[in-house]
């Protein structure tokens, strides 16, 4: 659910850091954006993992020359014994817990033998509980989800994540906040993902109440963006 007006901040943030050679790259949680942007900086070799099937062919027509792998990082033999010089972890930890529940707190040590020289981390702050309008439709986005049957991501804020990189050895270079602005595109983005939930609630009464909700709830958010809410975190560390 990353907030798309933000990341050619974020990516230039680690363009600006990292210099103009990146060798060979893993996106170990890769997507149509994160891939794009790699393969732009023209590395060695790159490799894309995905748990997600409905992602691999728009993966392969992003980035044809790239090795997109369907794998589960949860699974041993994915990727044994390979290293990058750079891997990439944009918005994954916060969507361990939709793919392998719990696992996002040994992804740091999973990764860490196939990182040669720096882990770059993306991830979303927590969103604020502050009972705003785009609370409410973050509220109401999860609360569709589990109504569905199926897991929300979890989110972690920076501080917490910069404490697993210390404890799975890896040695923090910089990090920084990027206060997120959101507009229409925000709102209706997380307003979809609780739409298509909507067929699979076992209450019918309770989808179409849920269906009536949203439209309310799409036009009351619609009139008060755009607005500043929430934050994405950048970290680079070192292997
Ligand atoms: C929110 S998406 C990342 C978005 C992507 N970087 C982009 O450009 O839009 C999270 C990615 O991490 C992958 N992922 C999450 N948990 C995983 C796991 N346990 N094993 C492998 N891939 C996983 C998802 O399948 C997806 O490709």
């Amino acid at each position: 659910m990353s907030p798309l007006v933000r990341e050619d901040a974020l990516f230039s943030w680690f363009d600006a850091l990292h210099g103009p050679t990146w060798g060979s790259v893993l996106d170990a949680g890769t997507g149509d954006h994160s891939l794009r942007w790699l393969q732009s900086l023209s590395p060695r070799a790159l490799t894309g993992v995905t748990a997600e099937s409905w992602r691999m062919d728009g993966l392969r027509q992003v980035a044809p020359a790239a090795r997109v792998i369907l794998g589960q990082w949860t699974d041993p033999a994915l990727l044994a014994g390979e290293r990058f010089d750079v891997v990439v972890a944009d918005y994954v930890i916060g969507s361990i817990d939709g793919h392998a529940p719990y696992f996002q707190y040994e992804f740091l040590e999973r990764v860490r033998p196939h990182v040669a020289d720096r882990l770059y981390l993306v991830g979303l702050e927590p969103q604020p509980r502050d009972g705003s309008v785009l609370d409410e439709v973050c509220r109401v986005r999860d609360a569709a989800i589990l109504l569905a049957g199926h897991r929300c991501y979890r989110e972690y804020p920076r501080d917490v994540v910069l404490a697993w990189l210390a404890r799975a050895g890896f040695k923090a270079i910089d990090s920084k906040l990027f206060p997120n602005r959101l507009g229409a595109r925000f709102v209706n983005g997380q307003l979809d993902v609780a739409v298509r939930k909507l067929p699979y609630f076992s209450d019918r009464a309770v989808a179409s109440g849920m269906e009536a909700h949203i439209v309310e709830l799409r036009a009351r958010a619609l009139a008060s963006v755009p607005q500043v809410w929430g934050a994405d975190w950048v970290i680079a560390a070192q292997g």
